[in-house]
């Protein structure tokens, strides 16, 4: 595997405190996880190294919230292509380990279209941490820690035209890799296939979208979305989405795969809102789940936008966020 090249400017966090899994931050460790071992020796200072692996500065990337523990992240999880359960993609998923040589289409609207490999995607981008809360449509939620990078330096990369209104994403179709995409017993496939889903250009533009490609400090699990996968935090959990293969560039609002199956339920922007209830059950509270326990320690009060409404208020003034929701 080709080294990374991470170029990150983060100064020290040194508050550990919240950490449940002080093994985490213990740099060797980290360093191990993500192949970096070997970098020391090449171009990159120790220092630039060491950066990588501190905690982000900006506020906004980060939370004193405790985080979900690792099991827990890669061992609950919504991943339909291989299970409507969920504990059982993590089993599922165990050969599905997609590497760098993971092609992403990117096209429409823009002016640098490609099958761009996730090596060449890496070799353009600054990895780097934002940890987040994740809130799923069906009012439980996390703290992940993600490592990644922004949406926009890969938007910016590919010049998008004056057309670009809206990028859709497209998850990976194959029924040898995802059983789930399967027809059941009655003949009915899950969900319509692929998965897709899409943002309007200057949500995706907004320095909190990201594209994951680790978790925990370690390559993402395939049951988290492998190699790479959205994260829009201030959007209920069904817009991130998993296993990325085609990425596209266009003019009119896309299909979203949630919405195209229940309409009446699922919205297109999707952002999580306490006051907008689903029709069968409320959004006021959540029930975050940190630890092996898997039920939630406590229930707590939801946030418009997840708490993240300083960064993303602003991109839906004038809008009814009961209606287009
Ligand atoms: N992406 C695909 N392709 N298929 C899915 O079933 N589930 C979504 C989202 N992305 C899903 C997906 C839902 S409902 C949630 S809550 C999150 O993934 C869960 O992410 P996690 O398993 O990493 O916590």
């Amino acid at each position: 595997m080709k080294n990374r090249k991470i170029r990150g400017a983060y100064t020290q966090y040194k508050d550990n405190q919240v950490t449940p899994e002080d093994s985490y931050w213990n740099r060797r460790d980290f360093i191990k996880n993500l192949g970096l071992s070997g970098l020391a020796a090449g171009s990159m200072s120790s220092s630039a190294l060491m950066a990588t692996i501190d905690r982000p500065v900006n506020s906004g990337f980060n939370t004193a919230e405790p985080l979900s523990t690792e099991n827990v992240v890669t061992h609950y999880n919504n991943f339909y292509e291989f299970s409507t359960s969920k504990r059982k993609p993590a089993e599922m998923a165990v050969n599905f380990k997609p590497g760098n040589d993971w092609k992403v289409e990117i096209s429409g609207e823009i002016e640098k279209p490609g099958n761009y490999t996730l090596e060449d995607i890496l070799s353009w981008t600054r990895v780097e941490e934002r940890i987040y809360r994740l809130r799923c449509v069906e009012a439980w939620s996390m703290v992940v820690p993600w490592q990644g990078f922004q949406l926009s330096q890969l938007i910016n990369l590919v010049k998008p035209t004056s057309k670009a209104k809206f990028v859709a994403f497209e998850t990976l179709e194959s029924r040898s890799v995802f059983p789930g995409q399967k027809r059941g017993v009655l003949g009915f496939h899950v969900l319509p296939w692929p998965y897709r889903e899409g943002l309007r250009m200057d949500e995706a533009m907004n320095p909190l979208a990201f594209l994951a490609t680790g978790v925990y400090g370690k390559p993402l699990p395939g049951q988290n979305g492998a190699p790479l996968r959205l994260v829009v935090p201030w959007k209920y959990g069904f817009k991130s989405i998993k296993s990325i293969v085609k990425i596209r560039f266009v003019e009119q609002q896309p299909y979203n795969t949630w919405r195209k199956s229940g309409p009446r339920e699922y919205g297109f922007y999707a952002n999580v809102n306490p006051k907008v209830d689903h029709p069968r059950w409320s959004q006021a509270t959540e029930r975050r789940i940190t630890d092996d326990s898997f039920f939630g320690t406590k229930r707590i009060d939801t946030k418009m936008f997840n708490g993240y409404g300083e960064q993303v208020a602003s991109l839906y003034s004038g809008m009814d966020l009961a209606r287009d929701f």
